[in-house]
């Protein structure tokens, strides 16, 4: 294999990347956010993979989660607050149900670039390029907001850091309180709707008294306070990513200063395209999204190139095959993984397999379907003895009306309310929350198959 460069992806076939007009434009970007600091350090890219590998043993369990695409226009403190309180309850709730810590990672600070099902769009006979994320062009719907502008890499840029800044703050400065986070929940299991819920929740109640009677107090009441809370990706934007990139002074490796984790899409895991070839060189974590459509052969290839040294926590298989379908694939993926001997961190991403098209015209995901492609991926590796080491959402803490179902539900009719994605649809606090009990109820029960099989 050729050496590898930051820049090397540029002699690889590439998909799903703008074409900038401005050759200049993009040269000067590029010149600009190569000077600016990055967003994260190695030792923190590092910490997440050794927290990845824990979960890929089943001593951890990952939660990634948050929005499909960040935007510029609803860009707020309160926006990012919330999905960050909905992620930590939802991981409280994972963690009593797992029995292991849950790890947390945010498609947050950097989620901005978006691949598409096809280069155009048609409204009313008129014919656009697609909208392809905030980072690289706008979402109305003129010819002139679809032309890709390099500059917002800039805006993206700085919008990351100030997210990425606050979410720091709230991951240390108290506002992580399990106490805290605990009373949140039990506001949601008040609700008649969730009552199915309060047993949990009050056992929950239970632990964290017993732990406070039994003493845990000073140092330890401080661990009980702070998170930590990681940021990624879809590294789509390879001039963004490469501008980002910079050497670690410890190791002499590079990292991806965007984000802690990054991942490649299902429509960019060409073994010989340009996405691989740039997160083949990179320290961090990487995710591979795997929809129906990956080849054993492509897999095997895949894993020998991004992760050669067959680092625990390296890579993360994110499957998003769509319920009623993972029997069908995950399989004879498993399989492929177990012939190479490849340590990976198999999650399922329970929401890009799931889209539909609602009667009213919006795109959806049934939270039914949602629930199903989790059981069913619990369920594989249940039957191939491997583990399920963690879930992908896309998800808000915003109450807004996208994903249909859920206690407090969301109807077709309904959708056109609070629909404000700028992509794909998202759960909303309520939805997310509930899923969580309902994930966790499954990790308690895979975890008395365990004990059964055991004794
Ligand atoms: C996404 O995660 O938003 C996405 C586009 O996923 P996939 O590559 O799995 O389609
Ligand atoms: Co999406």
């Amino acid at each position: 294999m050729k050496t590898w460069t930051k820049s090397s992806w540029r002699d690889k076939p590439r998909v799903q990347m703008p074409v900038y007009e401005d050759a200049a434009a993009l040269t000067e970007v590029e010149s600009k956010l190569s000077k600016y600091p990055p967003l994260v350090f190695a030792g923190e890219a590092r910490r997440l993979k050794k927290a990845l590998g824990a979960a890929s043993r089943g001593e951890a369990f990952l939660l990634q989660g948050g929005d499909c695409a960040e935007s510029f226009d609803q860009f707020s403190a309160d926006a990012i607050r919330d999905t960050f309180k909905v992620m930590l309850q939802m991981a409280m709730v994972l963690t009593f149900g797992a029995k292991v810590p849950v790890v947390k990672v945010g498609r947050m600070a950097g989620q901005f670039a978006k691949p598409r099902s096809a280069p155009t769009e048609v409204v009313d006979g008129v014919e656009l390029p697609s909208y392809r994320g905030d980072i690289i062009n706008d979402l109305g719907f003129t010819a002139a907001s679809r032309i890709p502008d390099p500059q917002r890499m800039l805006q993206a840029y700085t919008q990351a850091a100030a997210t990425l800044n606050l979410l720091r703050a709230f991951s240390t400065g108290g506002y992580a309180d399990v106490h805290e986070v605990h009373r949140w929940t039990l506001g949601f299991t008040e609700a008649d709707e969730a009552s199915r819920f309060r047993d949990m929740a009050n056992r929950i109640s239970d632990t964290l008294d017993f732990i406070k009677a039994a003493g845990v107090n000073s140092d330890r009441e401080h661990t009980l306070r702070m998170v930590d809370f990681y940021t990624s990706h879809e590294a789509l934007l390879l001039e963004y990513e490469e501008a980002l990139t910079r050497v670690d002074s410890t190791s002499g490796k590079w990292l991806a200063g965007s984000g802690h984790m990054v991942w490649i899409g299902d429509r960019t895991r060409q073994p010989d395209g340009a996405h691989v070839e740039f997160c083949r060189g990179v320290l961090n974590p990487i995710g591979l999204k795997c929809g129906p459509s990956m080849e054993v052969d492509d897999l095997k290839r895949l894993l020998a190139t991004l992760n050669p040294e067959n680092e625990p926590g390296r890579l993360t298989l994110i499957a998003r095959f769509g319920a009623g379908k993972v029997g069908e694939h995950l399989p004879k993926l498993i399989k492929a993984v177990k012939e190479e001997g490849a340590n990976v961190l198999w999650t399922c991403d329970a929401m890009h397999g799931n889209t539909v098209k609602s009667a009213s015209g919006y795109k959806t995901r049934p939270f039914d379907n949602v629930l199903r492609e989790v059981k069913e991926f619990f369920a594989v590796h249940s039957a191939e003895g491997t583990v399920p080491g963690g879930v992908h959402f896309e998800m808000t803490g915003l109450d807004v009306t996208e994903c249909t179902g859920g206690v407090v539900a969301v109807t077709d009719e309904n959708l056109s309310d609070r629909y404000h994605t700028a992509c794909d649809p998202r759960l909303n606090a309520s939805q997310s929350l509930e899923l969580a009990f309902l994930v966790a109820e499954e990790l308690t029960k895979l975890r008395a198959e365990r004990v059964a099989e055991a004794v």
